[in-house]
């Protein structure tokens, strides 16, 4: 999956304006601080060009993952979403995924820090659907949330807050949320339990599960063994290849999510769980049914169903 070229083109006009080694050491720079510094609620990006290496080195990514689990939720059902919430909007991927998705009327960002605001509204200025977007100086720790929206997306935030203002956080947005809610976390053992931790808040609160979960009930799934992640394959181009160190033309993202309903909704049978093992003569999945974990396998005798099931992924519904 690639970020469609607007958003390209915005990132590299972004980029011109600054000295291109700069933005690759920034970049590197960056990512350490990720993987060092997440969960004190520190401020992990602050410098205009950091911001800039962020919108290089991780808006493809958290664009893509985005676009799949909000993919996701609109397959089965209908809503009629007419505002949203970006929390944390960082440089604004978020918001780039749902205008490929959703025809809506307002979408507002909230974000803590000023150069990702800087950065992601004259991103969002190169692109019509985009330049009117409204942008708003927020701490979800500290302001209230007095703005209600039908959709409320937050990707990739809570990991960076402490323990105690999670768990604010996710009920403050439930608050504030008309329809679905819609939380991503990086698909990592850590992720998934901020992830389980939100899906526990949400259920407390009468929340019904959109995705992926195909039920209510208790997670089957033990944190200290397992978690639960889905992937999305990202397209690279040669400048994301050198922020990142990487040499491959594509990157897979990992992510966790959960999105809940203030509404009753039509959940699904059971979700495939991990990348379907493909032997000769049969495929076998592992699923998460309405019953709990089940391991299923389909035999080639059994033509419709197996051609069907080869042809799926981990994330899609059965
Ligand atoms: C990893 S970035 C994710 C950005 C964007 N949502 C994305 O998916 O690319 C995390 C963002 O959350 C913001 N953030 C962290 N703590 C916050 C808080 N307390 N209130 C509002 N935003 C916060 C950071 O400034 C940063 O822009």
């Amino acid at each position: 999956m690639d970020i469609p070229q607007e958003l390209k083109e915005a990132i590299e006009n972004a980029i011109i304006r600054e000295k291109y080694s700069n933005i690759i050491n920034e970049s590197q720079s960056i990512s350490r601080k990720y993987r060092e510094n997440k969960g004190k609620g520190e401020k992990l990006v602050t410098k205009q060009t950091e911001a800039i290496a962020y919108a290089i080195s991780r808006m493809p990514a958290t664009y893509c993952a985005v676009y799949s689990a909000l993919s996701k939720i609109l397959k089965n059902n209908s809503f009629n979403i007419k505002n949203i919430l970006d929390v944390g909007a960082g440089t604004g991927s978020a918001t780039w995924a749902i205008k490929d998705l959703i025809k809506v009327n307002q979408i507002t960002c909230l974000e803590r820090e000023n150069e990702m605001r800087k950065i992601g509204s004259r991103l969002m200025s190169e692109c019509e659907d985009l330049k009117s977007i409204e942008w708003k100086e927020f701490d979800i720790t500290k302001d209230e949330l007095n703005q209600k929206a039908d959709l409320i997306v937050t990707s990739y935030v809570i990991n960076e807050l402490k323990p105690e203002d999670r768990r604010n956080a996710i009920k403050k947005m439930w608050n504030a949320t008309n329809q679905i809610l819609l939380i991503i976390e990086p698909g990592t053992p850590e992720g998934f339990k901020h992830i389980l931790e939100a899906r526990n808040i949400l259920l407390a609160e009468n929340a019904e599960i959109i995705s992926p979960c195909p039920h209510n009930e208790k997670c089957p799934i033990n944190p200290e063994t397992d978690w639960c992640s889905f992937y999305v394959r990202v397209s690279r181009n040669s400048i994301q290849r050198q922020a990142k160190n990487g040499e491959l033309g594509y990157e897979d993202e990992k992510f966790s999510y959960i999105a809940v309903s203030k509404a009753p909704i039509k959940q699904e049978n059971s979700i495939i769980l991990r990348h379907p093992q493909i032997a000769k003569g049969y495929v076998k999945v592992k699923l998460c049914t309405k019953n709990g974990i089940e391991e299923k396998t389909y035999s080639k005798k059994d033509k419709e169903i197996y051609k069907k099931v080869r042809k799926l992924d981990a994330g899609d519904t059965i």
